[in-house]
């Protein structure tokens, strides 16, 4: 389980793990929590095919879903830089919460994770 992917070497196990425990943290994010629904079993569901695939695994999100077309789909919700900041605040908790993932692997997903996050920023939060 050394080589190969990032998917490869972190396992199904522990990235399920991960996203569950993203959830946990994004219910109780005070900026986050109002944008995402009550119940977050499809996110969650949604957010693990997609990484599976992201991380060079089966492309589980796109044989379910078709392509992902991300920042178009994050559109309806406001995302300011302060809730990507949230996001990824989350995620590096996560992280940190999954101790199945080693720091390289943690520190490598995080880094990936972050070049996306900035692209789904669609709003700066100021009222016009
Ligand atoms: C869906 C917020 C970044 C991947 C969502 C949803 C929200 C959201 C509100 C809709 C949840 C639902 O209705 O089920 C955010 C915020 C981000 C962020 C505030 C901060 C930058 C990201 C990043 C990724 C990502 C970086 C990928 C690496 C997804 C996926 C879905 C999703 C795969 C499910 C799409 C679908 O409905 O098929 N996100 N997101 N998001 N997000 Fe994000």
């Amino acid at each position: 389980n050394a080589g190969g992917s990032l998917y490869d070497r972190i396992g199904p196990e522990a990235l399920a793990a991960l996203v569950t425990r993203f959830y946990t943290l994004v219910a109780s994010d005070p900026l986050l929590a109002p944008i995402f629904p009550q119940d977050l079993s499809v996110t969650a569901e949604k957010q693990l095919a997609f990484l599976t695939g992201f991380l060079g695994g089966p492309p589980l999100y796109h044989e379910r879903f078709g392509h992902p077309r991300l920042r178009a789909r994050h559109l309806p919700f406001p995302i300011t830089p302060a809730r990507a900041r949230a996001w990824l605040a989350c995620m590096q908790a996560a992280l940190r919460d999954t101790p199945q993932i080693g720091t390289d692997d943690a520190r490598e997903l995080y880094a990936a994770l972050s070049r996306v996050a900035v692209h789904m920023v669609n709003t700066d939060g100021v009222a016009s």
